[in-house]
């Protein structure tokens, strides 16, 4: 093979043979393909596509980059969950503990966020003294003890997608679905469970806008979990607005717990019972999640997990020094409180960052104080915004200029699902 001509074949439209892809990743991987003429390829398949066969394909070209976690010994049934992120998306914290405290193991090799929508080990990493760094045998024994491990992807899983990414996303090449859905799924496929369920978002807040284009995703992210062997359904929800009440990275934690002690905002609760319901299922175990949040027993599951990686339960989480309020321009019913834009402003505010390599503030962000549907009078305030330093205002201020909407007419809103594919 050579890079050229698997170049050309994608770039004239064809399709790319078994050892074509096989040979490109491996060989990009050792360097000896070019950044340069994997930046070709990649446009080449963002403007020309790749069917299911060739996108199965390259995502087991990617795992087969590096290793793959090795859950065998794990004594319950394994199951993944993946979001494809939004703004107040606090749902793993919950949920994790959650689905253990049914018997289910859940390994979340999570990440950092980066630009509007958060990440979260920058959320867990508000509570004094957790690490996110456990080594393979550390991952083995939290699941055998606690059932529930978030901790950060080691290096070694599909190391051929964090080289890919990285070029996808100075290249302009991200956009594109089988890009982006075996890049997903290769760090899933690699972290070894039974099953997995997909939150994938739509609306302003997600990486997929349109619903159209979500199921798109989501059709492609359950195929190629199928064709890898693994039990993989998901759910479509939307993102037009944040999720719960609270999006930075302590206020998120804090809001985790609430649920998690059986309280919480609804749609929250909501979403946490539905994904915990579909993990469940696709595990083969009979529990009730809703009951056993309500029992408060998750909560002991989630303080055992967050001890274990040297988190101070009781500890106070970090507050912003420095609040101020937004308040409703009108009386009537709130219509919109766009996502995009409050995650805009939390990262203005610097709950998250600009480039990989700079810190968050961990109590920074933005409270909802009213959920879109909800009746608001002139005057209420509708958001706090939480900053370490006053002069980050002015630019949340900014990011929020039309986020807020208010109507003189009922608004319903939307449902926590919008479908279920798989
Ligand atoms: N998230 C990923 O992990 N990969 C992509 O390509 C896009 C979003």
């Amino acid at each position: 093979h050579t890079a050229i001509d698997v170049i050309r074949t994608k770039r004239d439209g064809g399709r790319l043979t078994g050892p074509q892809i096989d040979w490109v990743v491996d060989a990009y991987t050792r360097g000896e393909v070019a950044e340069e003429q994997m930046s070709a390829l990649a446009m080449a398949i963002l403007l020309r596509g790749m069917d299911a066969d060739e996108t199965g394909r390259w995502t087991a070209a990617m795992v087969a980059s590096g290793n793959t976690l090795d859950l065998e010994g794990v004594r319950r049934p394994t199951a993944d969950k993946h979001s494809t992120g939004g703004v107040g998306d606090k749902i793993t914290l919950a949920l994790t503990p959650l689905v253990a405290t049914c018997g289910v193991a859940v390994p979340q090799l999570s990440g950092r966020g980066l630009g509007h929508t958060g990440g979260t080990l920058d959320k867990l990493e508000s509570i004094p003294g957790w690490r996110a760094g456990l080594s393979v045998g550390e991952i083995r024994e939290r699941l055998d003890e606690a059932g529930a491990v978030v901790c950060a992807a080691t290096e070694d899983l599909a190391p051929a997608d964090r080289k890919l990414y990285a070029l996808r996303d100075v290249t302009g090449t991200v956009e594109s679905v089988p890009l982006i859905a075996s890049s997903i799924m290769s760090k899933k496929v690699a972290e070894g469970a039974q099953s997995l369920v997909l939150d994938v978002k739509c609306g302003s807040g997600a990486f997929m806008t349109h619903v159209d284009r979500a199921r798109e995703l989501a059709e492609a992210l359950v195929s190629i979990g199928t064709a890898n062997g693994l039990n993989t359904s998901a759910l479509l929800t939307p993102m037009s607005t944040p999720l719960g009440r609270s999006v930075g990275n302590a206020v998120e934690v804090a809001e985790a717990i609430e649920v998690l002690r059986g309280e919480g905002p609804a749609d929250v609760v909501e979403l946490t019972v539905a994904l915990a319901r579909e993990m469940l299922a696709q595990a083969g175990v009979d529990a009730d999640p809703a009951r056993v949040l309500a029992s408060g027993r998750a909560y002991e599951t989630w303080c055992r997990m967050i001890t274990a990686q040297g988190g101070d339960v009781d500890a106070p989480l970090p507050r912003a020094a420095h609040t101020h309020t937004v308040v409703a321009p009108e009386s009537g019913v709130l219509a919109t409180l766009d996502a995009y834009a409050v995650g805009v402003a939390a990262w203005r505010l610097g709950a998250g960052r600009g480039r990989k390599e700079d810190p968050v503030r961990h109590g920074a962000g933005v409270l909802c104080h009213a959920k879109p549907g909800e009746r608001v009078e002139q005057g209420q305030p509708l958001l706090e915004l939480l900053a370490d330093d006053p002069a980050d205002f002015p630019q949340a201020l900014e990011a929020l200029s039309d986020a807020v909407e208010v109507s003189d007419v009922e608004v319903t809103s939307a449902p926590v699902v919008l479908e279920r594919i798989g």
